[in-house]
């Protein structure tokens, strides 16, 4: 299987300078500064590379919406999206631990192709370690004139500045990261203007996640076609994916884009104990899970999407025959009810509601027209917040709802309350 971005991330010490330019580390970075920031995106354009970051938008497509350098020619900022605080998600985690440069150069990169001086990575409050990493790199590459002022002989200067996120979930959202580097709350913005046109302190700002920035290393030396060949005909090269729950080998994977889920599991090793598969959420938790049938799907944006799902960040958590979808519905509810920012109403109370009403379930005291109701709560939620938060509190539940609709309706009945009573005896020891 192609591996582009973890090529070499078996190799010790990757993560220091010295090791990452024997193994050709920045020689990308030297070609790019001898090429047009045009002919940069040019070839971006031509790799058909998608961000990463959950919306798969078409990165060329987000550069071009820039304004002209000539029209606004204040500064504009790059932000490398590390905060990777999704359920499922642990991918950037890996990444920028074992190749922080390669994160760095893609960083030194897109600054140069989109006229920034000044990059910035936004890393998740809690990846303390992979914070010193970073830094340690950000050192080593400022020591080797790789950051800062005209950097390698040209006359392309950029620094480059870590920020730690504080802990929520919310603050991965462009928009609320934005806020947050501020020192403001992490109140996602209501777009339009979005972040290329009104960005960090207003300026037009590029954020793109750390996966998405380390391709463009390898898009510059090998060439946007080479890219584009990689993956299918609307997704170019691979995809990065953290794979747990019920398999033999949980792990960060990369396949090419297209790559079936069937080769996704069987990459991690297959479902754990030889047990049937139920379902898998291929995105995170956000993204409403697949089923067996869906094994020989090629996983792209497009092919996952029009399944009723997301490829998301490829946080693919896998889930056998013994899970209880009820359970997983309530807990993927259950943190977005607490990650919720609490901006905007229908999220707020509607994913609290829920949170509630699924405990009850739960706890054998459904009644028949909880799961109607379920559903109602869902259609008020999504479509109806500043942001895709309180989207997903209502596409999950609907999901869920729908795909297991007998795993709720059991629960909303007598016969589910003594099967519930019964279940969470045996649970806690007794014999039947
Ligand atoms: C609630 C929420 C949380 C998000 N968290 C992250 C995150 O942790 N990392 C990330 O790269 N993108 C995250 N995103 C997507 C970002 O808003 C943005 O689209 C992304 O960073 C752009 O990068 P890309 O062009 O590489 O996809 C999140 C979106 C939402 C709605």
């Amino acid at each position: 299987m192609t591996k582009i971005i973890t090529k070499h991330f078996d190799e010790p010490r990757l993560h220091e300078l010295e090791t990452y330019r024997k193994l050709g580390g920045y020689v990308a970075l030297k070609k790019a500064l001898s090429m047009k920031p045009a002919e940069i995106a040019d070839e971006v354009k031509k790799s058909n590379l998608r961000g990463l970051g959950g919306a798969g938008f078409y990165a060329a497509v987000k550069w071009g919406t820039l304004p002209p350098l000539d029209k606004v020619p204040g500064p504009r900022y790059v932000v490398g999206n590390c905060d990777e605080s999704e359920p499922g998600c642990f991918r950037d985690r890996v990444h920028v631990e074992r190749a922080p440069h390669q994160v760095l150069e893609g960083l030194l990169i897109v600054s140069y192709a989109v006229g920034a001086g000044e990059a910035f990575i936004f890393i998740r409050g809690e990846y303390g370690r992979q914070h010193r990493v970073l830094r340690a790199a950000v050192e080593e590459a400022r020591a080797a004139g790789l950051i800062g002022d005209k950097i390698l002989g040209s006359p392309f200067s950029c620094n480059i500045m870590l920020m730690r996120g504080a802990g929520t979930y919310i603050s991965g959202l462009d928009t609320a990261l934005l806020e947050s580097m501020e020192g403001k709350k992490s109140w996602p913005r209501q777009p339009p203007p979005f972040p290329t046109n009104f960005g960090l302190m207003g300026f037009p700002t590029v954020v793109h996640n750390v996966a998405t920035l380390a391709m463009v290393p390898h898009i510059v030396a090998n060439g946007g076609e080479w890219f584009a060949k990689i993956g299918t005909p609307k997704c170019g090269g691979t995809m990065l994916y953290s794979v747990s729950g019920h398999v033999e080998k949980p792990g960060v994977y990369e396949l090419p884009m297209g790559a079936t889920l069937r080769a996704l599991l069987d990459a991690a090793g297959g479902v754990r104990k030889g047990r049937r598969l139920k379902a898998v959420i291929p995105g995170g938790t956000s993204t409403p899970p697949l089923g067996p049938e869906h094994l020989d799907l090629p996983l792209d944006f497009e092919t996952v999407r029009a399944q009723g799902s997301g490829l998301g960040a490829g946080g693919v958590i896998v889930l056998d025959e013994t899970a209880d979808m009820v359970e997983v519905c309530r807990d993927i509810i259950g943190f977005l009810t607490h990650e919720s920012c609490g901006q905007c109403t229908p999220c707020r109370e509607g994913s609290a509601w829920t949170k509630r009403i699924l405990e009850r379930m739960l706890s054998g005291r459904g009644l028949p027209g909880d799961p109607a109701n379920l559903e109602r709560i869902a259609g008020n939620v999504t479509g109806k917040t500043i942001c895709a938060l309180g989207d997903t509190v209502g596409i999950v539940l609907k999901a869920y709802l729908t795909k297991f609709r007998e795993e709720f309706r059991r629960l909303a009945s007598p016969a589910g309350k003594q099967a519930q009573v019964c279940r969470d005896a045996v649970s806690k020891g007794a014999t039947i």
